[in-house]
């Protein structure tokens, strides 16, 4: 698949069915996380894949987002804000550089997941408190985000569509003349160049 092809038809999957995920195809989507840039090259980030419904579920206490406790596989994204620190110094911006990182890395996992026919959303309302004692996640380590994995389920889709998309475009983007601009900020693009 073209690469400009998958980033404009990549999309949130929020309806999984229940067939099984192989983790040889998890491990594909790692490897491409895995090659994501980072700052200094520190790749900060560390992911926990979990597939056991009776930790997912409480992932998200009040089930706000069915999706987490649905997807066969939710995947805990972590950056390790020392790994920055051994290059740089301590500041607060290096922590913001890790999360760039993670970001990159998440992405990479996205298109990769699309490629491969596996269907995907990020979230990163869920409590972290609930993930960290469940997964055993070490308390230096920053739980950023979780990636929930599966196959599509086209006929919940539709039901949750119908529910809370109705009459919207699907997802909606701001056109390019809002956000880029030539030379200066504001000045619109399109001076001439070829
Ligand atoms: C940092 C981040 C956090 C997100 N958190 C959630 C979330 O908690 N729940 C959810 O359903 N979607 C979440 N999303 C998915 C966005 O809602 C979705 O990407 C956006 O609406 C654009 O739709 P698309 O992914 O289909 O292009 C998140 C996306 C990002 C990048």
């Amino acid at each position: 698949m073209d690469t400009f092809e998958s980033i404009r038809n990549r999309r949130s999957i929020r309806a999984f069915n229940d067939r099984h995920v192989s983790d040889e195809l998890i491990s594909r989507c790692l490897e491409a996380a895995r090659w994501a840039p980072s700052g200094g090259n520190t790749q900060p980030w560390s992911f926990v894949v979990t597939r056991d419904r009776e930790k997912t579920v409480r992932f998200d206490p009040y089930h706000h987002q069915p999706w987490v406790e649905k997807a066969p596989v939710c995947i805990v994204c972590c950056v390790d804000p020392s790994t920055k620190r051994k290059k740089y110094d301590e500041s607060m911006e290096n922590l913001f550089i890790s999360y760039l990182d993670l970001g990159a890395a998440i992405q990479n996992f996205l298109l990769a997941a699309w490629e491969v026919g596996l269907g995907t959303v990020w979230v990163a309302a869920f409590s972290p408190k609930k993930v960290r004692e469940l997964c055993r996640i070490p308390d230096q380590i920053i739980i950023a985000s979780l990636i929930c994995v599966g196959y599509f389920d086209e006929q919940a889709e539709q039901t949750y569509k119908e529910r809370q998309l109705r009459n919207q475009d699907r997802r909606p983007r701001h056109e390019l003349e809002k956000f880029c601009f030539d030379e200066l900020y504001g000045a619109p693009r399109g001076n001439g160049q070829p």
